[in-house]
């Protein structure tokens, strides 16, 4: 179990993170939305201590994560892997040394300043990269392949870290409609089939809506809307993602997409909407 308590984050005058508190319980398949600037990446990085929290608390499994030092923060930044929007791969190495980076936690530090890896660890490299799909392209540069190619090496790098949660910050944000569904699929089966906890970043609500167990909305560093996906209705958005505006501002914000094999859903009709939302 994660837990969230008071968790804020200022950046000057700024509050990015306002008070935040949940949990979230092993396995689960948390999506979280929210307007560009709600604070979305800023919770995540706080999650994983990439960003230092100015106040509340982290709990993973009775463990201080945001007391954590040195080798003990080490340790939870392997069990807690990130996705990103930009993949963030090296772009001049190839796929298998990429999806192998994913194991440096792993090594004493003459072994990982040589980037030397064990049999072991190749093997498990190549059947991660087997469930991404991506085992014909092992010795491609990373720079050489597609966008949804790169997020497929990228969770394969987070995998074979064999961590215990996933952050995925926007993963399908820069991606075509069928290269994002692969990822939201993967994504899903890594939860399911894995019990991994998932926790991503999201803009488009259909996405959150069809992959995710619970959804979190954010608005302004607060977390507003915590529930089931059928909870969220055309109100729950609006509160979501429009400061005072009418519905045809809300419309400005939400135009139809979907992702392959999801039908969109009518935003007008009582039952919540089908949408993508700027970022
Ligand atoms: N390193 C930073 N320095 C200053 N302000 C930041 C920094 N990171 C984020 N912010 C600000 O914090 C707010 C939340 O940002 P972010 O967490 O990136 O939101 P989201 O991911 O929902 O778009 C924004 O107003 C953003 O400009
Ligand atoms: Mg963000």
């Amino acid at each position: 179990m994660l837990k969230v308590e008071g968790l804020t984050k200022t950046f000057g005058t700024l509050t990015a993170v306002d008070n935040v508190s949940f949990e979230v319980p092993t396995g689960q398949m948390l999506g979280i939305i929210g307007r560009s600037g709600a604070g979305k990446s800023t919770l995540l990085r706080m999650i994983n201590r990439l960003t230092e929290p100015t106040a509340g608390r982290i709990d993973y499994d009775g463990r201080d994560v945001a007391a954590l030092k040195g080798r003990a923060l080490r340790l939870w930044r392997r069990e807690c892997a990130m996705i990103f929007q930009q993949f963030n791969l090296v772009p001049r190495l190839d796929v298998l040394t990429n999806v192998l980076m994913g194991r440096l936690s792993y090594q004493p530090t003459a072994r990982s300043l040589l980037k030397l890896f064990t049999p072991e660890e190749r093997a498990l490299a190549v059947i991660t990269l087997e469930r991404v799909e991506m085992t014909s392209a092992v010795l491609q540069r990373a720079d050489q392949l597609s966008g949804g190619q790169q997020q497929r090496v990228a969770i394969a790098r987070a995998l074979v870290q064999e961590p215990r949660i996933l952050l995925a910050d926007e993963p399908i944000a820069s991606l075509d409609p069928r290269s994002a569904a692969r990822v939201m699929d993967i994504l899903r089966s890594i939860n399911r089939d894995d019990g991994i906890t998932v926790i991503c970043n999201l803009h488009t609500i259909d996405t959150a809506r069809a992959y995710c167990d619970r959804i979190i909305g954010m608005r302004t560093g607060r977390v507003i809307f915590d529930d089931h996906p059928k909870v969220l209705d055309h109100e729950r958005i609006r509160e979501i993602y429009v400061a005072d505006g009418s519905d045809d501002e809300i419309d400005e914000y939400i135009t139809s997409t979907t992702l392959p094999g999801i039908p969109p859903i009518d935003l007008r009709s009582t039952s919540g909407g089908s949408n993508r939302i700027p970022t």
